[in-house]
């Protein structure tokens, strides 16, 4: 297989600034084929990305030139879209969480592997520079072990992002968005640390608001837009984290691991992506390559292309899935 032709439902922000544009520049992409149930948004980015238009689910589903899906739908529709796909034996990359509860995410990695294809899930914060390189000076232990760590994510909120930009928007309503900002932007840093540490979260204590948002009503939103908590992991290290919906200045997109010999810092500043402190007071920021993308469409299509293990798996996505519902409850 040298090219593949890939479709995407859901054609909101996230495909616009990310699934469509890096499937556009892939060399193994032939042809995009947009879904959307508001056809015009479809119509607009196959417009933009010189793709064509699917007007039925179905009738993307069922097109046996497509071999891989985007599931870049809101989180409530992942499971039914996501499953769908599958079923109709095509790979899919699911836009993070998987799932909006544990029990569908358990379903939707049983039926990825009864059908044979591969599931991606969009934990792209992996792919990141800095992040590639924390990962090889802890996995090659360059300052010992992991002790603690401290990550935050945070911004001035999704109502500033998303298709809709008003406080009416789906990442504010509970039977929709489901988990607020913890699934939204915790679960980035949540799958970041198990991947960082390779170590899973397994107790965590937490506090959590609607601090600030309010809905088209006035009324404070459904779901948290703060969440602050303490962690544990499998192998006994210890952090805090933060995500918010309401840092109203510059994101907050930091991470600090704390190890036996020296501090690594990741995006301490904006302008500064990795700092390597030693206890003698030195500190290093190394030089890190430039990625002109996010990392995880190339990966997801190489994996289809060479008939690979997908970089983050269903497994993965239901691991952090679990942090998510452990801080919530
Ligand atoms: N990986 C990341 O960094 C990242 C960043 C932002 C959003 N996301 C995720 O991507 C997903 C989409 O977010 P967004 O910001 O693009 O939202 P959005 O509101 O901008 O767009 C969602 C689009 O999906 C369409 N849609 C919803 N349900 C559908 C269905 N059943 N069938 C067809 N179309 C459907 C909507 O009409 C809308 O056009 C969310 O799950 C979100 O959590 C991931």
């Amino acid at each position: 297989m040298n090219q593949i032709n890939v479709g995407i439902i859901g054609c909101g922000s996230i495909t616009k600034n990310r699934h469509a544009p890096e499937y556009q520049e892939n060399p193994n992409v032939k042809e995009i084929v947009f879904y959307d149930r508001n056809p015009e948004r479809a119509q607009a980015l196959a417009e933009t990305f010189n793709g064509r238009v699917a007007e039925t689910i179905e009738d993307l589903l069922d097109d046996p030139s497509i071999s891989a899906i985007s599931d870049c739908s809101s989180n409530e529709n992942h499971p039914i879209n996501t499953t769908k796909a599958l079923r109709k034996g095509k790979h899919v990359l699911c836009e993070k969480p998987l799932a909006t509860s544990l029990e569908e995410a358990e379903k939707m990695v049983e039926i990825q592997h009864n059908s044979g294809k591969k599931l991606m899930v969009a934990h792209n914060q992996r792919f990141d520079a800095p992040h590639q390189k924390a990962k090889e000076i802890i996995h090659n232990e360059e300052l010992g072990k992991v002790l603690t760590f401290k990550t935050s994510f945070g911004h001035k909120g999704p109502e500033h992002w998303g298709y809709n930009k008003t406080n009416s928007t789906w990442f504010f309503k509970k039977d929709r968005s489901v988990s607020g900002v913890v699934g939204d932007l915790g679960i980035h840093k949540i799958d970041l640390i198990h991947y960082l540490l390779d170590d899973e979260i397994t107790d965590g204590h937490s506090f959590k608001g609607a601090l600030d948002k309010v809905d088209e009503n006035g009324e404070p939103i459904e779901v948290c837009d703060n969440l602050v908590c303490a962690l544990k992991t499998k192998k006994g290290r210890i952090g805090t984290a933060s995500f918010s919906w309401t840092y109203y200045g510059k994101q907050d997109n930091s991470t600090t691991i704390y190890c036996e010999k020296g501090i690594i810092k990741i995006y301490p500043e904006k302008d500064v992506p990795l700092a390597i402190e030693t206890p003698d007071g030195e500190v290093q920021k190394p030089e890190l390559p430039h990625h002109p993308n996010s990392g995880v469409i190339d990966s997801f299509v190489d994996s289809v292309i060479q008939d690979t293990e997908p970089f983050i798996t269903g497994e993965d996505a239901l691991a952090s899935l679990k942090v998510v519902d452990m801080l919530l409850e």
